[in-house]
């Protein structure tokens, strides 16, 4: 199994102006990487660091060792950031997504090259991706993959899906990802056709949208006056619920209808660190091609 390489390492942990004595939060603890290189930073640097899944929690524990007392490791989700983590914190950071460690395990079922149950579930609880495919109506199905995968062929692709599904219910990743290439022959260049689908599965499980959205106003709560908050994103759906919450949050959202008088303002809570985003150098996406599609951008807890 390949080890994680973490993305935008440098660039996010520079974001968060770490300094003596600081507490931070790792939403996403995956592999340790993040939280190594805040540990690293300073000997009297503390980090609570999150993840919902329960193995990347246990795999975790001999990190838990070497840098005691200064590492507290929670299983849980990063929305819940607020009533997990017992104190305010000088900056937190998500690295969102999956590890390449739950891609790699077929039996996660994450992965449509690597035949595996078809579960994608980050947490052993709620519904499986099977569970879904097997059960939900054609529209609601094409919903899904239309708006979580942003893929233009989610209806014929839902409509396969519900024809196969009476012949015989979904069980692993490679009979979905069968049905999708047949509905769309992998051309040569392109990604793999049943990428899209995954992601909108994969997605829906896990409620990854919803759990940015609470995350964003739990960090809200959670950090200090002049703590930071840092987002790496890979996706568009991703990035811009984070865009749209520092613009928000920093007083910068653009009247919606020029012909209205301006909205009241609400005092700014947060003060945009990085107008564009900040994307991995050349050098990096060559390295690691999982992070060709990533974007961190940070903001400023204001008193
Ligand atoms: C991209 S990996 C993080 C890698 C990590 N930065 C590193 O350097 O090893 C994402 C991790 O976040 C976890 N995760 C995803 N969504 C989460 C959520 N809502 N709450 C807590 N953990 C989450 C996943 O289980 C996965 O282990």
């Amino acid at each position: 199994m390949s080890r994680h390489i973490p993305v935008l390492l440098n660039e996010a942990v520079a974001a968060l102006q770490i300094h003596d004595n600081g507490v931070y939060v790792d939403g996403t603890f995956g592999a340790g990487g993040y939280t190594t290189c805040l540990l690293n930073q300073n000997t009297s640097v503390r980090v609570y660091a999150l993840d919902r899944d329960e193995t990347a929690i246990e795999a975790g524990q001999s990190f838990v060792k070497k840098y005691a007392p200064r590492l507290k490791l929670i299983h849980g989700c990063f929305g819940r950031m607020a009533e997990l983590v017992p104190q305010a914190v000088d900056g937190i950071v998500l690295d969102i997504g999956v590890s390449s460690m739950q891609i790699d395990m077929p039996e996660r079922g994450f992965s449509f090259q690597k035949d595996g149950p078809l579960d994608m579930r980050m947490e052993q609880t709620g519904l499986t991706a099977a569970q879904v495919v097997n059960t939900f109506k054609e529209n609601e199905l094409a919903d899904i993959i239309f708006q979580y995968g942003e893929e233009k062929k989610s209806r014929l692709i839902a409509k396969r899906i519900v024809e196969r599904r009476r012949e015989k219910p979904f069980e692993t990743t490679l009979e979905l990802a069968q049905v999708i290439h047949e509905c769309m022959p992998h051309k040569p260049g392109e990604i793999d056709s049943a990428t899209r689908t995954f992601q909108a599965l994969r997605i829906y499980v896990n409620d990854e949208l919803g759990e940015l959205e609470r995350a964003l106003t739990a960090a809200k709560s959670l950090l200090k006056p002049n703590g930071i908050l840092a987002v790496v994103s890979f996706h568009s759906l991703e990035d811009r619920i984070v865009k749209r919450f520092f613009q928000e949050q920093s007083g910068q959202t653009p009247n919606a209808n020029k012909h209205l008088p301006p909205m009241t303002k609400e005092k700014p809570s947060f003060e945009l660190l990085t107008k564009k985003p900040v994307i991995p150098t050349a050098a990096e996406m060559t390295a690691n091609p999982r992070a060709r599609s990533a974007k961190l951008r940070a903001a400023r807890r204001l008193a």
